[in-house]
């Protein structure tokens, strides 16, 4: 069988560990796959020189449009990134020329997957993307394939590795927020503007994706609600050790009373479950299905070599012809489910307060959450001064998101709190 002629768009890190990897592991690929996987053509805007040698057998385009149209390719692997600009127009050409796409793109599938899966199947092409979610972790896969006789009741994970890096160094050191992003800055694991991992909206395009996957539902990137860790401080993290819980930035997605609920947070879970376990830049998702229960997938979310895994995997799927819908059901069986607003989220709650210390305090914040009628579980302070702030730790049991607005409204005009109350939402899971 003649071999599969792949062309790449994008040769920064991720491009180069493709390019890499099919060179490395060809004759393993071609066992697998049938047939083998020919790196055709490449394009970016610099050749990068340690890639020269393993290039030369390659077409190389100077304009990745030209790339998507070539007809020495089969399939364009789009590795270009950003969820506009030339990225979007490089996989809409290929999929109008009827080739399919593989991308590692998760702000393009998120904002856009719906138009593209259905370009795709129009032009008879497929459209896959392993590598957006949870990088080397194959979790689309398992959900489109081999968890594919379950219908899932909830997925959730830690989607962002640098997120989970920072929350993981405070815990370890007690330093704050600022301090660890800036040495996480410093020594590249993170960005300059770090925005879009520290403020959710990366492991909110991942959870836009995994929901439409694991619902059969069109991407509704629109619905997620999004909250980042730059309000985490190094006293939460203390004291959610002190209950008993770890604080993780999470994507949670699942059937509300509502409709789908899906959610990006900072989440306090019991130190003893198997997602609080995952630290530094790992990423780890858990996919409950009805029949099969809790299934936990944990391995590296970025990075040259496990994006590159998560590529190769996709293009040995379309080598073997064997790929599955993008969403696991063809576009036309997609079913648009309401959203779960929010405010309806029910659960428990942590409630960090900085008051002044002195008499009748903790009365008038337990007033408010009486009034508001949610029931406080316990309460925890450290530290006395009359004469200065200290911590005020409530939980709550379960409530709604909604009661718990009203809440933090009420108790942010006390005299004697001093700082915005600081709200972290507590998961079962
Ligand atoms: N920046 C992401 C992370 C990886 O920190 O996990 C790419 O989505």
């Amino acid at each position: 069988m003649t071999a599969l002629r792949v062309g790449i768009a994008g040769l920064g890190t991720v491009g180069g560990g493709v390019v890499k990897l099919l060179a490395e592991h060809a004759d393993l690929h071609a066992a697998r796959a049938g047939r083998g996987l020919r790196l055709a053509a490449a394009s970016a805007l610099e050749m990068p020189r340690a890639l020269a040698p393993l290039l030369k057998n390659a077409v190389w385009h100077g304009d990745a449009l030209d790339l998507a149209a070539s007809p020495e390719v089969d399939v364009v692997v789009e590795l270009i990134g950003g969820e506009e600009g030339i990225a979007r127009k490089v996989v809409e050409k290929a999929l109008q020329s009827g080739k399919s796409v593989v991308t590692a793109n998760k702000a393009l599938i998120a904002h856009h997957g719906n138009e593209l899966a259905k370009a795709a199947e129009d032009n008879g092409a497929s459209l896959l993307f392993e590598a957006a979610v949870a990088g080397g972790v194959p979790i689309l896969k398992a959900m489109r394939e081999g968890l594919a006789a379950n219908r899932f009741v909830r997925v959730y994970g830690i989607l962002n590795g640098t997120c989970n890096y920072i929350l993981t160094e405070m815990e370890q050191t007690g330093r704050d927020f600022d301090e660890v992003l800036a040495e996480a800055q410093a020594r590249g694991y993170a960005e300059a503007n770090p925005s879009t991992d520290v403020d959710g909206f990366d492991a909110a395009h991942k959870l836009a994706i995994l929901t439409a996957v694991a619902f059969g539902c069109p991407v509704n990137f629109s619905a997620v609600f999004v909250e980042g860790i730059r309000a985490v401080s190094a006293l939460d993290i203390e004291f959610a050790r002190e209950l008993g819980y770890r604080i993780k930035l999470l994507g949670i997605t699942g059937r509300g009373k509502a409709g789908i609920e899906q959610r990006v947070h900072p989440c306090m879970v019991w130190a003893d479950t198997p997602i609080a376990q995952v630290s530094g830049v790992l990423n780890a998702v858990v996919a409950e299905g009805d029949f099969v229960g809790q299934t936990v997938f944990e391995g590296a979310g970025a990075g040259e070599r496990p994006t590159a895994s998560a590529v190769v995997g996709d293009l040995i799927d379309l080598a073997r012809g064997r790929a599955a819908p993008p969403f696991a059901v063809p576009v036309s069986e997609l079913v648009a489910l309401p959203a779960q607003s929010m405010a309806d989220r029910t659960g428990a709650y942590y409630v960090r307060l900085i008051v002044r210390d002195q008499p009748g305090v903790l009365a008038d914040a337990a007033e408010v959450f009486a009034a508001a009628g949610v029931s406080i579980e316990s309460v925890l302070q450290r530290g006395r001064d009359p004469k200065a702030t200290v911590p005020l730790i409530l939980t709550t049991h379960a409530t709604t998101e909604a009661a718990m607005r009203r809440v933090r409204t009420a108790l942010a005009g006390l005299a004697a709190v001093v700082e915005e109350p600081m709200l972290i939402r507590i998961e079962s899971l």
